[in-house]
């Protein structure tokens, strides 16, 4: 049995396209929806009611589209709304998106892991949860990186290793603002804890230097999707 309706995919604004070409190279198969609300991004400061209302007008959209999955390709959006989701949508299942704390706690040689998401998904249960569990034993450093999520947006997909001199040097500075403290402080691994920030990571990672891990969860997100379509019978074509 196959099932082609398509896989949505949902974010404030373009940043969750990282998770939906990971998704897409590894199910060439699938068809996708991707919704970017890019009217109300960024989320980050927004109160936990609004974006559960804002996630629920997303999946309703994706749902009218005939959407057998959803994907919440955003964190700040997982952490305020999935419970809610699941729970209205029972029918439907639903990816979320959280820091990679666990895996990054666990490999660090330093005792200290920098995770840079943004406000709403650090005040987040999940977020708070994980952290508790598995990061009991190294020093997590949360920085807030808002301003990241703009300079994303303003790129609107064009990638950062083919900018023009003067706009990569601008990009740079605000980057760098951020990392070099995290580095100074000792951090070994740097989570992307939102989906803007994978747009950025050759810029983070040259910054960072060869002693930091970037920790990137888009292909981890889209083989956990994958695992989901299977063991419900919902792929597109048996693989
Ligand atoms: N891409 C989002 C995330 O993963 C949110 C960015 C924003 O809208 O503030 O958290």
């Amino acid at each position: 049995m196959s099932d082609s309706r398509p896989v949505g995919f949902f974010d404030s604004g373009i940043g969750g396209t990282c998770i939906l070409a990971a998704f897409r190279s590894i199910c060439p198969a699938e068809r996708t929806v991707y919704l970017a609300d890019s009217e109300h991004c960024p989320y980050g400061n927004r109160p936990p009611e609004e974006i559960i209302r804002l996630s629920e007008a997303n999946t309703a959209e994706l749902l009218a589209k005939g959407c057998k999955m959803i994907v919440v390709a955003c964190n700040t959006a997982t952490a305020a709304a999935i419970d809610t989701l699941r729970k209205n949508h029972p029918e439907t299942p639903f990816i979320g998106l959280e820091p990679a704390v666990k895996p990054a706690a666990l490999k660090s040689k330093t005792g200290i892991v920098a995770v840079l998401a943004t406000a709403g998904t650090f005040n987040g249960r999940l977020y708070n949860e994980t952290k508790a569990k598995f990061a009991k034993n190294v020093t997590v450093i949360a920085a807030v990186a808002d301003e990241f999520v703009d300079e994303v947006e303003k790129l609107k997909g064009f990638p950062v290793s083919e900018l023009g001199r003067p706009e990569r040097s601008r990009l740079e500075r605000i980057v760098r603002a951020k990392i070099e403290p995290l580095v100074a402080a000792g951090a070994d691994h740097i989570v992307l804890g939102c989906t803007h920030f994978p747009h950025l990571k050759p810029l983070i990672e040259e910054i960072a230097g060869d002693s930091v891990t970037v920790v990137d969860p888009s292909m981890a997100v889209a083989r956990q999707a994958r695992r989901v379509l299977e063991e419900r019978g919902l792929l597109a074509e048996a693989t």
